[in-house]
């Protein structure tokens, strides 16, 4: 894993020496969008100082256009070259905290809705939020799908390799990439979808960890594009394969502890472990629009599919939505994996959402009852009768958000305004644009009427 300087001093010299010619600034918008603007490497030491100016009103969820001024405020610890881009006069990326004209945090800004959160766990005695997410994507041929169906490369499936695998050369581009970016790759593998492949990041601080799935996904396309092909983190892109799914494992740390591992539990699951989940199944179907926020995302999370539907934790079972992977009794490996986020998320957003929920339960002591140890996939709508499952769309997602959000707003953490306008955006321009067309499928079924 390549050393990027870390510090504004140790910045300067190595731009200065390296003769980096371009500094990129990188932020989100409400939606998860990377946003970019390149400065001459010149400049940095301003921007380190006072921040880069720049139009907010441009930016989905950020201020309207009176209010416009906004400030992008290097963090220096996220510093790093693109090894994407040509060596000679370089080129490097720095994420960016957004600020108002007077230097105050931007509410509207998701890196800083993270840190809120995050700064909630602290006063809740927590030191760490470690977060290892499995964003799983599919390599197509091209880039603009004739007809509405993608082609695919491969009718490879989970693990397979040989001929099978068409994106074994790619991923390895992708994976020394991400490396030289400072993220450390634990391994890759096809996965169950023809084309569809995953590659494994080592868990970090909750922080760092959403500055790489942004960094993941704009790689793992950066090298598709070399190769001519595209790559996709829509949830479900293919009508009858699996869907892209984000497996998100999560633990606590105390005093540098696992505040989730109990050495005398049965699954070594700490009651501080166990609230976590309960307030976590409590409350998905409330922040299922930030996990899986999209129309097409309810796509994928339906029965069937290995979906994660239905709101039961259990240990090693792959059916319930929330899983106690029981692979080591280490106290380091404790953790919880949440299959229902989908890799089209913001990860900003989902992993503060995920965590406001599950603070919520710790400081309430909720309890997630017994765990569901059985194949919830082979039971029969009786025997699923009282587990809650997630909504059925985004329409439905947002209605549970509207009714019920209280547990965000603790620690001014998500914000009314930023909770209103997420819940009218998603109506006015994609659940309204998507309900009010007829689909293709519709023009088959009833143009002979
Ligand atoms: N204490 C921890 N807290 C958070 N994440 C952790 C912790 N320990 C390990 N992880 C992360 O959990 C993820 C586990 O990935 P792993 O592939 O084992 O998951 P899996 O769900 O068993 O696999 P699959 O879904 O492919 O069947 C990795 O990103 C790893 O770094
Ligand atoms: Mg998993």
């Amino acid at each position: 894993m390549a050393d990027q300087p870390k510090t504004v001093t140790d910045i300067l010299a190595f731009v200065e020496d390296r003769d980096i010619r371009f500094v990129r600034l990188w932020f989100t918008d409400i939606l998860g969008q990377l946003k970019s603007f390149s400065i001459n490497s010149a400049e940095l030491g301003d921007a380190f100082e006072g921040g880069m100016g720049f139009d907010g009103s441009s930016i989905t969820g950020f201020n309207a256009i009176e209010e416009s001024d906004m400030i992008a405020m290097p963090d220096p610890s996220t510093f790093a070259v693109l090894p994407w881009r040509p060596e000679d006069k370089g080129v490097a990326r720095i994420f960016c905290d957004v600020q108002t004209p007077n230097r105050e945090p931007y509410e509207g800004d998701p890196r800083h809705v993270l840190r809120r959160a995050l700064k909630r766990a602290e006063d809740m005695g927590f030191d760490t939020f470690n977060v290892g997410p499995e964003l799983e994507y599919f390599y197509f041929r091209n880039a603009r799908p004739e007809d509405g169906v993608p082609e695919i490369l491969d009718e490879g499936g989970y693990f397979d390799l040989t001929t099978l695998d068409a994106g074994s050369d790619v991923r390895r581009e992708t994976v020394l990439a991400l490396e030289q970016l400072g993220i450390h790759v634990e391994y890759t593998h096809h996965e169950v979808g023809p084309s569809q492949h995953e590659i494994d990041m080592r868990y970090a601080d909750a922080l760092k960890m959403a500055d790489d799935c942004m960094t993941y996904r704009i790689t793992v396309k950066e090298y598709a594009m070399k190769y001519g092909w595209h790559a996709t983190f829509m949830p479900k892109p293919l009508f009858g394969e699996n869907g892209s799914g984000m497996h998100t494992h999560q633990s606590l740390f105390k005093n540098g502890e696992n505040a989730f591992f109990d050495a005398d539990d049965q699954y070594y699951l700490s009651d501080v472990g166990k609230a976590f989940i309960a307030g976590q199944l409590k409350h998905a179907r409330e922040i299922s629009s930030v996990f899986a926020q999209w129309v097409n995302s309810y796509k994928r999370l339906v029965p069937g599919y290995e979906a994660p539907v239905n709101l039961a934790y259990s240990s090693r079972n792959r059916s319930a939505s929330i899983r106690i992977p029981m692979y080591s009794a280490s106290p380091k490996a404790k953790r919880l994996e949440a299959r229902f986020p989908d890799p089209a998320c913001n990860p900003y957003l989902a992993f503060a959402a995920m965590l406001m929920a599950g603070l919520d339960g710790i400081q309430r002591k909720l309890d997630p009852g017994d765990p569901l140890d059985k194949d919830l996939y082979s039971l029969s709508p009786e025997e699923l009768k009282g587990v809650p499952t997630v909504p059925g769309s985004l329409d439905g997602a947002l209605a549970a958000l509207e009714r019920d959000h209280e547990f965000l707003l603790k620690g001014d953490v998500f914000t009314k305004d930023v909770i209103d306008e997420w819940i009218s955006y998603k109506r006015a321009k994609e659940i309204d644009p998507i309900r009010l067309r007829p689909t293709p499928l519709e023009m088959q079924m009833y143009y002979d009427i």
